[in-house]
């Protein structure tokens, strides 16, 4: 598991002088301190870096809060900042887009030809009856084409929201079903292993259950024989050949606060909670916070692994790289296929300048050992990213000495769906202590703090807020705003602060050190996953009653989900059913979604307004003291 023990952390890396000379931003200080007391003031200023169709009246409007609105009385377009503004210049023929698939097939797009293919995608998405402000559903594999996809979307002014490929039917079903999707964009399938994975035969039993989809477009991709339902499914090259997807297509012209996109990702109950996040706001802080932190330069290769299925992958695959007119690697494929040593490889091959993973990626390939690495000359490589978990300091320093040669910072970055951007992470100058995300970005005031939200004294745990609005933030929960409201503000009086629902202590020298969720949500291998969603996925099997998840320690993944189950009346539980309730919740959820084990129980602690205590659970299994247990009901 993540040690953040601050004891641990006596070592300071400094940056190179090299580093320094480079910087993006030579200096943190000052120019933190400015950002704080003229927020407004150094968000404008950083808003002046993107082409508007009409500048804002008012930078902040926190007339309604916790509705904050950014940037109000503007016309604006992320797609204008990411596509159209670099068709004027020499970007125009630079690469977008460099693609690679397991199998080693290579594709890449310049910003010229990315701009024909998401126009001639908008363009069928229209011809289609995609209006503004429409959410159109997407569940595709990691090609090229869920990039243009989203893309396509945003330019006509349509929201996108993107499901994870790993998720199933019902995970599915469920995020068409609050969003109200008519469109589902899918593909016929990926490739993971070498192995074909099926994806339309996993959105044709979504569609079964969704009665508000009418047009499905399919992607071909794998090349999997899949079922077509005529007058519903397209396939998009059929769709593409027709006059009507032209490869001009005007962007429209939005309202800064008009919605870009919805993400779903898990909370404290089973239904998954779609972030809305709004064009303009979004954009000024992800290209703000891309720049600043890992020093792109227009001749940089950037390469984030992540999936665009994630928020990591909306904001620092797709949206900011592109708004910063850098060149994306892009791959689709297991990070260790058909070796080790496939990402270091593709490293090399492309000349990647700045690289950003997960801590359970590190950690999976450091188990490998350093010899895969060293095959490989990694010395374009300038600065690395750390996202989704604590880091662990091994996994650190492995990363910082083997991958980055002792001379790329680790820019640690903390943030989440919610946030949009990062929100605490070190400027390449900053300073770092293996395992702390250090400083907040400008403009932010973060803190930590007693239930009463008082802040507590360094070196305390508690819980993590920050105190104030910040361009990037989700707007609401899609449909429903006093969740938002009540989730994430107002416990603490008349302090205005955003709940993150981590824990965290911050060190004498103000550096953050984030420990782990408080509340009902799981990382496993950096997935945001809710304990809520796998329970109710294990109690939807037949044989069992009531269950219980939680999350243990695990080597690689971060944490392991364990599970426990009340069997119905008469059930006995053995290795069989044991296997096969871990592969039900796959099915109902996703493979990553998987518990390591089920144990069969004949109770499960619970407090007495019937909670069931997940810390409880978690002490136990670790043999530790399982704490106050006043409220327990037995
Ligand atoms: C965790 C991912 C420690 C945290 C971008 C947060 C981190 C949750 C870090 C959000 C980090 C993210 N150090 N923990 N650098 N980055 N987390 O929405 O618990 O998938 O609340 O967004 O990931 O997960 P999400």
């Amino acid at each position: 598991m993540a040690d953040n023990s601050i004891e641990k952390s006596s070592e300071i890396y400094h940056p190179s002088a090299e580093v320094v000379a480079n910087a993006n931003v030579p200096e943190y200080e000052q120019l933190y301190q400015y950002s704080c007391e003229n927020r407004e003031q150094f968000w404008a200023e950083q808003a002046d870096h993107l082409r508007w169709y009409k500048k804002w009246d008012k930078v902040l409007d926190d007339s309604n809060k916790p509705f904050y609105k950014w940037f109000t009385g503007a016309n604006f377009n992320i797609v204008h900042n990411a596509i159209d503004r670099h068709l004027e210049d020499a970007t125009r023929n630079k690469l977008a887009i460099i693609w690679e698939s397991e199998a080693g097939a290579v594709r890449s797009f310049s910003y010229h030809a990315l701009n024909r293919e998401v126009s001639k995608f908008a363009n069928t998405l229209k011809s289609m009856g995609v209006k503004k402000g429409e959410v159109v559903t997407i569940y595709m594999p990691q090609v090229p084409e869920l990039v243009f996809a989203m893309l396509a979307c945003a330019k006509i002014g349509a929201v996108h929201s993107v499901v994870y490929g790993g998720f199933s039917y019902e995970a599915l079903a469920a995020r068409i079903e609050d969003a109200h999707s008519r469109v589902l964009i899918t593909a016929d399938g990926g490739f993971r292993r070498g192995k074909p994975i099926d994806l339309k035969s996993i959105a044709n039993e979504a569609m079964k259950r969704s009665p508000t989809i009418e047009v499905c477009i399919t992607v071909r991709n794998n090349g999997l024989d899949v079922e077509m339902e005529s007058e519903r499914d397209f396939w998009y090259h059929d769709l593409q050949s027709l006059p009507v997807a032209s490869n001009k297509c005007e962007t429209e012209v939005l309202d800064s606060e008009d919605p870009l996109f919805i993400l779903y990702t898990s909370g404290t109950t089973g239904k998954p909670k779609g972030m809305l996040h709004t064009h303009a706001g979004y954009a000024v802080y992800t290209s703000t916070t891309h720049r600043c932190l890992f020093d792109v330069k227009p001749e940089d290769r950037w390469w984030c692994a992540a999936d665009p299925g994630w928020i990591t992958g909306h904001s620092y695959l797709v949206y900011s790289p592109l708004i910063n007119g850098a060149t994306i690697v892009m791959y689709e494929g297991a990070p260790n296929y058909p070796y080790p040593n496939r990402l270091w490889q593709m490293v090399e091959k492309y000349g990647v300048n700045l690289f950003y993973t997960s801590p359970t990626a590190i950690r999976g390939l450091m188990r490998f050992g350093e010899r895969w690495p060293q095959r490989h000359d990694l010395s374009s490589l300038r600065i690395l990213g750390s996202v989704g978990e604590p880091i662990n300091p091994e996994a650190w320093k492995w990363y910082y000495e083997v991958i980055g040669d002792s001379k790329c910072p680790i820019i640690d970055t903390w943030w989440q769906t919610e946030t949009g951007g990062v929100m605490i992470a070190p400027l390449p100058i900053t300073p770092l202590k293996p395992g702390s995300c250090t400083k907040p970005f400008f403009g932010n005031e973060v803190a930590v703090v007693d239930d009463e939200g008082n802040e507590v004294p360094a070196g305390e745990e508690g819980k993590l807020v920050i105190k104030n609005p910040w361009p990037g933030m989700a707007r609401t929960i899609y449909g429903d705003d006093e969740r938002y409201a009540s989730l994430y503000w107002g416990d603490y009086g008349d302090k205005e602060y955003y709940k993150a629902g981590d824990s965290a202590k911050v060190d004498e020298d103000g550096y953050v050190w984030v420990i782990g969720r408080m509340d009902e949500v799981l990382k496993v291998s950096g997935y945001r996953l809710g304990t809520a969603e796998i329970e109710s996925a294990l109690v939807s099997h037949q044989a069992v009653s009531e269950a219980a998840a939680i999350g243990l320690p695990h080597e690689v993944k971060g944490n392991a989900i364990h599970t426990y189950a009340i069997l119905r009346d008469g059930l006995v539980g053995d290795k069989a059913l044991e296997q096969e309730l871990k592969e039900h919740v796959a099915k109902e959820l996703g493979k990553i979604a998987q518990p390591e084990d089920v144990q069969f129980v004949e109770s499960l602690p619970k407090t007495r307004s019937g909670k069931i205590m997940r810390r409880v659970l978690r002490a136990r299994a670790l043999g530790q003291d399982e704490g106050d247990l006043s409220t327990l009901e037995e």
